[in-house]
C-alpha cells in the first residue's frame, strides 16, 4: 500500500522550492522501495511553514515544515511516512493553533484536496451548491445569496443580491458572468491562493451565478503575474467540462454556461471594474463613468455580474448550507467571513479566514505573532495601498466594514501590512501619491494632475519647506482628490496619507509647528 504525500503546488510553496522537495521525496522513496502516492494540494496559508508537507496516516494528516530537500532523507529515516517524529514535525494539521483558531467556509477545501480533480472536489462536499442551485428558480437564488448578506469582497463591499438581482430584471440576448481577478492590492494573496487552491470554489461560485441571472459565459479576468493561477484553473475548467460542468448541457439540466480565462493588462487600475472591462473588450484600461452600471451596461454592452473571487467562492457555501448558515458568522451589516491577509513585517504571515468582528490586535498578535524585526510595530495599512494607516490605538477595533468607515478607513480586500516603528510615514504618504500619479488611469483631472503635485507637496513637507502652508495645502488637495475624482482610485488615495499624516503628525514636523505656534 502506497502512502499518500503532499506537497503544495501553491506559488508560495512553489517559490520556497515545493517542486525540488517533491523531487527528493519520489527519489528518496524510490531509492528506499518504499512507494508514495504523491499528490499536489493548494496552501494552507501559513506561510512561513511552506513548502508545508503533509502525509496521510492512520491518525489523520501530520504536517511537515518547513521542509528543505536535504531534510528530506532524514525525514524517511525518522519514519515520516507513519507521522513519525523530526524537528520539522508540526503535529496533526488540524490542529495547529494557526488553522484551528480560524473559521474556513470559502477556503475549507484548500489545502486539503488536489486542486483540480472533480471528484476530490466532489468527496469534500463541492458541487452541492451548484446541484441545489439547478433546483430553483433564478429568483429564489438571487433572494439566498441577498439573504446571506454577502457583500462584495473586492473592495467596495456591494451587497451582491442587489448586484445580481439587477442583471436578472434586465432583459437581454446575451448576459455575462466576469470574475475580478486582477488582485492588485499590496500585501493581498487570498484570490490568488483559492485559484491556485481551490479551483472549483471559483468555477462553482460563477456557475451559480450564471444560473442566477440568465447568462452563458463567464470571464476570468486574472492578473497576468499569476501564471501558477493561470495552469491551474485552465486544467480545472478542463476537468469541469469533461464531468459536464461546464458547456451546452450543466449536468443534464439544459442550461448552458461556458467560462474562459483572459489575462489582465498589468494595470492597477484594470481591477476597477469597468476599466476591466476596457481591458476585456481589448481596448486600454480607462475607467468608464457610471452610470451606466456594468449590471446594465457592461461587457460589450450586455448585463454583466462583476464580482471579485471572493465573493462568487463564498456563494457555494451558501447555497449548500443555506443563507441563514453564512449569515450567522459576523457582526453588524457584515456577514460572514473574510479572508484576512496578514503581511509585512509580522513573524507568521499568511491567510486567515475569520468571521468578521475579529479584532486588528487579535490578527497582529494572535495570528501574525508581533513583528518579524523583533521591534514594536507601529503602523498598520488595511485595504490595500488605498487604505488607511492605523496607529495601535485604533488595533481593538473590530474588523467590520462599518466600524472601519467610522474611522476614515476601509477593509478592502482584507489586506493587512504591518510596519515597525523604523517606517517614515512621511513617506509613506509620499509612496501613496506616487502610487497614484504612477497608476491613474488619467480620465479626470483631481487624480490625473492632482497627485502628481501631492508628490511634490509631501517633497516640500519632507524638506521643511513652509511646513504649515504645505500642510494646509496637503489636506485641501485631498479634499478636491476625495470629492471630485471619477473613480475610488483618485477618491481613496487621500486615505493613506491623510491617515498618515493625522496619526503621524511627527514624521511630517507637524508637532514641532504645534509646539512653536
Ligand atoms: C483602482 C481600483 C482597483 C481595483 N482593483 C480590484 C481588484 O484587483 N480586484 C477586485 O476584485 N476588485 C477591485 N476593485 C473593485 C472593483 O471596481 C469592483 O468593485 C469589484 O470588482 C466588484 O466585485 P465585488 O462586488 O465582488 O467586490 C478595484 C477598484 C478600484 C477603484
Ligand atoms: S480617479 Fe484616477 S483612475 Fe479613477 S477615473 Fe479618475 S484618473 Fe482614472
Amino acid at each position: 500500500m502506497s502512502t499518500t504525500i503532499f506537497v503544495p503546488r501553491d506559488s508560495a510553496a512553489l517559490a520556497v522550492g515545493a517542486d525540488a522537495v517533491e523531487r527528493a521525496i519520489a527519489a528518496e522513496a524510490a531509492r528506499r522501495g518504499q512507494p508514495v502516492r504523491l499528490v499536489r494540494n493548494g496552501s494552507r496559508g501559513m506561510l512561513w511553514l511552506e513548502p508545508l508537507i503533509e502525509v496521510q496516516t492512520r491518525a489523520g494528516r501530520i504536517a511537515y515544515g518547513a521542509v528543505t530537500p536535504e531534510q528530506v532523507a532524514g525525514l524517511f529515516d525518522a519514519g515520516f511516512l507513519a507521522g513519525g517524529q523530526h524537528s520539522a514535525c508540526l503535529g496533526p494539521t488540524e490542529e495547529i493553533p494557526y488553522l484551528k483558531r480560524q473559521e474556513r467556509l470559502s477556503f475549507a477545501r484548500c489545502g486539503v484536496t488536489d486542486p483540480v480533480s472533480v471528484a476530490d472536489y466532489e468527496r469534500h462536499g463541492g458541487y452541492v451548491g451548484l446541484a441545489r442551485a439547478l433546483d430553483m428558480t433564478p429568483e429564489a437564488l438571487v433572494a439566498q445569496v441577498t439573504e446571506s448578506g454577502l457583500r462584495g469582497r473586492g473592495g467596495a463591499a456591494f451587497p451582491t443580491g442587489i448586484k445580481w438581482k439587477t442583471v436578472l430584471g434586465a432583459a437581454a440576448a446575451q448576459k455575462y458572468v466576469v470574475c475580478n481577478a486582477d488582485e492588485g492590492d499590496s500585501g493581498t494573496f487570498a484570490d490568488r491562493m483559492l485559484m491556485e487552491g481551490d479551483p472549483h470554489g471559483l468555477i462553482e461560485g460563477m456557475l451559480i451565478a450564471g444560473l442566477a441571472v440568465g447568462a452563458t459565459q463567464g470571464y476570468i479576468y486574472l492578473r497576468s503575474e499569476y501564471p501558477q493561477a493561470q495552469r491551474v484553473l485552465e486544467e480545472a475548467i478542463a476537468a469541469a467540462r469533461v464531468a459536464d460542468y461546464l458547456g451546452d448541457n450543466v449536468k443534464g439540466s439544459g442550461k448552458r454556461f461556458e467560462l474562459e480565462v483572459r489575462l489582465g493588462a498589468g494595470s492597477y487600475v484594470c481591477g476597477e471594474e469597468t476599466a476591466l472591462l476596457e481591458s476585456l473588450e481589448g481596448r486600454r484600461g480607462i475607467v468608464r463613468a457610471k452610470p451606466p452600471l456594468p449590471a446594465l451596461n457592461g461587457l460589450f454592452a450586455m448585463p454583466t455580474v462583476i464580482n471579485n473571487v471572493l465573493s462568487f467562492a463564498a456563494v457555494p457555501t451558501i447555497l449548500a448550507r443555506g443563507a441563514e448558515f453564512y449569515r450567522n458568522f459576523g457582526v453588524g451589516r457584515s456577514r460572514g467571513t473574510l479572508a484576512f491577509q496578514i503581511a509585512g513585517n509580522l513573524r507568521h504571515g499568511g491567510l486567515v479566514e475569520k468571521a468578521f468582528g475579529v479584532s486588528l490586535r487579535e490578527l497582529l498578535e494572535d495570528f501574525g505573532g508581533g513583528s518579524a524585526t523583533g521591534r514594536a510595530l507601529r503602523a498598520v495599512q488595511v485595504g490595500g495601498p488605498l487604505g488607511a494607516y492605523l496607529p495601535e490605538s485604533q488595533w481593538d477595533t473590530p474588523m467590520d466594514y462599518e466600524a472601519f468607515a467610522a474611522l476614515g478607513a476601509a477593509l478592502g480586500h482584507g489586506g493587512i501590512v504591518a510596519f515597525d516603528d523604523k517606517v517614515d510615514m512621511a513617506n509613506m504618504a509620499r509612496y501613496a501619491m506616487q502610487f497614484c500619479a504612477i497608476e491613474s488611469c488619467g480620465k479626470c483631472t483631481p487624480c490625473r494632475i492632482g497627485a502628481t503635485r501631492g508628490v511634490e507637496v509631501v517633497d516640500r513637507i519632507i524638506a521643511g519647506v513652509a511646513r504649515p502652508q504645505q500642510i494646509a495645502l496637503l489636506r485641501d488637495l485631498c479634499d478636491t482628490m476625495q470629492n471630485g475624482s471619477l473613480c475610488a482610485m483618485g477618491s481613496m488615495t487621500p486615505y493613506p496619507v491623510l491617515s498618515a499624516l493625522n496619526h503621524f503628525p511627527e514624521d511630517f514636523g507637524a508637532a514641532d509647528h504645534a509646539k512653536a505656534a
